[in-house]
């Protein structure tokens, strides 16, 4: 016996400190900082400026540029986004660089003469983008939070658009995937455009956009959102109908606001206010939780699912109903976190039977694009970052900025084109979301950041959609209830609901979906539907020895790096 131990204590110790050390990957831990984002080249160029001494604000604003060049479906300079931040002293705050509606924009620009929406107006070509945040944002928080000078944050971007990006196969597909769209809404040949078709292991040369952010090295926001840029956004406009004007550019302004803020058992969950529904809906999800004994009930057991699902269904009625941008509609957030309106909206959920939504067995839910894209950085110091950045769609509205190398986003598709018609994600609206000039649409990106007792936790965050909320709030349930690592609670298996259409989506290759479960769930009334992967997400958690961990999601190329 004591001679096995011999054996085993050093083979056990060999191998923790083996596993602890990895510092990429899947799963990662680092004592002096952690970037988790979509693509192993954002996440070591966010590295790379932590090392050089950058804080974690700088870190965060590197990868936001680097995913703008490495990962061009989703990371942007001509689209927007939601951040929210913990500072080491433990000030909180979140920043709104969320694309806007034209001064132009009016409630039925999507309608044609009967009042029908027009198919697609909203979703692809110039008159489907919005006013874009990204680079307003970005120099905000670097003005507010920045240590490193702004040019030496911008310029590995510039060097990997130069030098080029090495494709991946997912990369490949997707660019293959979206050949003709690329081709229908351009009237040059953009980058992205290859006859021979994309295949893995290509590099993607991307000189215009170098340029692009040249500009932006040297003259900061306005490097983008006046002058050369502003007027080449401006002729592709005029190019293709669209509405941006330079007033629009010039007049863009990021903002600072106070976070939301929950409680769910001893954590305090600081989350993503308005123009996002997600945050709301993330404390009201966790609030209608709370009462039960989660982990009792078993991951993605038949209780569970149906539990999650009566919650969501329940919180996404709220969002269709009351949710907007709070600067133009009266948004009742503090009556719809009322414990006793939570309670009341419980008040009917039986495990006995479904609660329906409507009478509809089949809504209109697309399978189609999901990209949007969340990334986490930690510093030594425990400044935190939790930033959901976005085009909307893939590759946004398809147009590419002839001469600047970038695409502009379709975030218009976010308002509600008319009253109770469901946008690309199926999220239906009413007035709280209609269209007006210079309005947010309300989005569903929610990144978090939890805490316990004052002290830091975790960070997370997701794209997906309307998929965000709840992947984010089962990605928090892995943590806190079912005690999972970082890398196990991003990766594992998801399902989502969203009131309407009244449906629980689960993966195709959830394995707790069994033909038992789908069939006992379905004689209490709910729906069921198989789908593609859900979100993915991203997370960095601090242990209690103080070391970070970092989780990146299994469903893309996702790379965690510590150092
Ligand atoms: O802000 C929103 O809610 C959407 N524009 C996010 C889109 C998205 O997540 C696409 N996904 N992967």
């Amino acid at each position: 016996m004591k001679n096995l131990l011999l054996i085993l204590v050093p083979l056990f110790l060999c191998i923790n400190s083996f596993i602890f050390s990895q510092n990429i990957g899947k799963l990662a831990y680092g004592k002096k900082g952690m970037v988790v984002s979509a693509h192993l080249e954002s996440s070591k160029i966010g590295i790379e400026i932590l090392k050089e001494g950058g804080n974690a604000f700088d870190a965060a604003i590197a990868t936001e540029f680097a995913l703008a060049v490495c990962f061009p479906i989703a990371g942007n300079i001509g689209g927007g986004g939601l951040l929210v931040y913990r500072q080491k002293n433990g000030n909180i705050g979140s920043l709104d660089y969320r694309e806007k509606a034209p001064a132009a924009a009016h409630k039925d620009m999507y309608l044609d003469t009967k009042g029908e929406v027009i198919k697609d107006k909203s979703k692809n070509g110039a008159l489907a983008v919005g006013v874009p945040g990204t680079v307003a944002g970005m120099y905000a928080l670097h003005q507010q939070f920045g240590k490193l000078e702004w040019k030496k944050i911008i310029q590995p971007s510039i060097d990997l658009a130069k030098k080029g990006v090495i494709v991946t196969e997912k990369e490949a597909d997707k660019f293959n995937e979206n050949q003709n769209e690329f081709k229908k809404y351009n009237i040059h040949t953009p980058r992205f455009i290859n006859d021979k078709k994309w295949k893995k292991g290509d590099t993607l040369f991307q000189p215009e956009l170098a340029n692009t952010l040249v500009l932006i090295r040297d003259n900061g926001r306005k490097g983008f959102y006046e002058g050369q840029i502003a007027a080449l956004i401006v002729e592709e406009m005029k190019n293709q109908n669209g509405i941006i004007t330079l007033d629009d550019l010039k007049n863009y302004q990021p903002t600072f606001r106070r976070p939301l803020i929950g409680k769910y058992r001893k954590k305090t969950i600081i989350t993503m206010p308005s123009p996002s529904a997600g945050g709301v809906l993330l404390i009201q999800m966790l609030q209608m939780l709370a009462p039960f004994d989660i982990k009792k009930l078993g991951f993605q057991s038949e209780k569970y699912i149906q539990l999650l699902t009566e919650v969501e269904r329940r919180a996404y009625a709220d969002r269709a109903k009351y949710l907007g941008d709070s600067d133009f509609f009266p948004v009742p957030i503090d009556q719809l976190l009322q414990p006793k309106y939570i309670k009341e909206r419980m008040k009917n959920f039986s495990f006995e039977k479904a609660t329906p939504s409507n009478e509809t067995k089949e809504g209109t839910l697309m399978p189609i694009s999901e990209e949007t894209t969340h990334y986490c950085v930690m510093d030594e110091e425990g400044n935190a970052i939790s930033a959901t950045t976005t085009l909307n769609g893939a590759y946004g509205s398809k147009v590419v900025v002839k001469n600047a190398g970038f695409f502009l986003n379709n975030e218009m598709d976010d308002f509600s084109a008319k009253p109770n018609t469901p946008n690309e994600y199926g999220l239906i609206g009413n007035e709280a979301n209609a269209i007006a000039p210079n309005k947010k649409m309300l989005s569903s990106m929610s990144p978090t950041i939890v805490e316990e007792n004052g002290k830091l936790q975790f960070i997370v965050g997701t794209p997906g959609g309307s998929t965000i909320t709840t992947s984010v709030l089962q990605t928090i349930l892995n943590i806190i209830d079912f005690e999972m690592n970082m890398a196990k609670a991003v990766s594992a298996p998801r399902f989502h609901h969203q009131y309407l259409p009244d449906m629980i989506d689960y993966e195709a290759t959830n394995p707790n979906f069994t033909k038992i479960v789908i069939q006992n769930l379905e004689k209490k009334g709910y729906y069921l539907k198989k789908r593609q992967p859900i979100g993915r997400v991203e997370g960095i958690k601090v242990l209690p020895d103080g070391r970070y961990e970092g989780g990146a999601d299994e469903r893309g190329d996702d790379t965690a790096i510590g150092f």
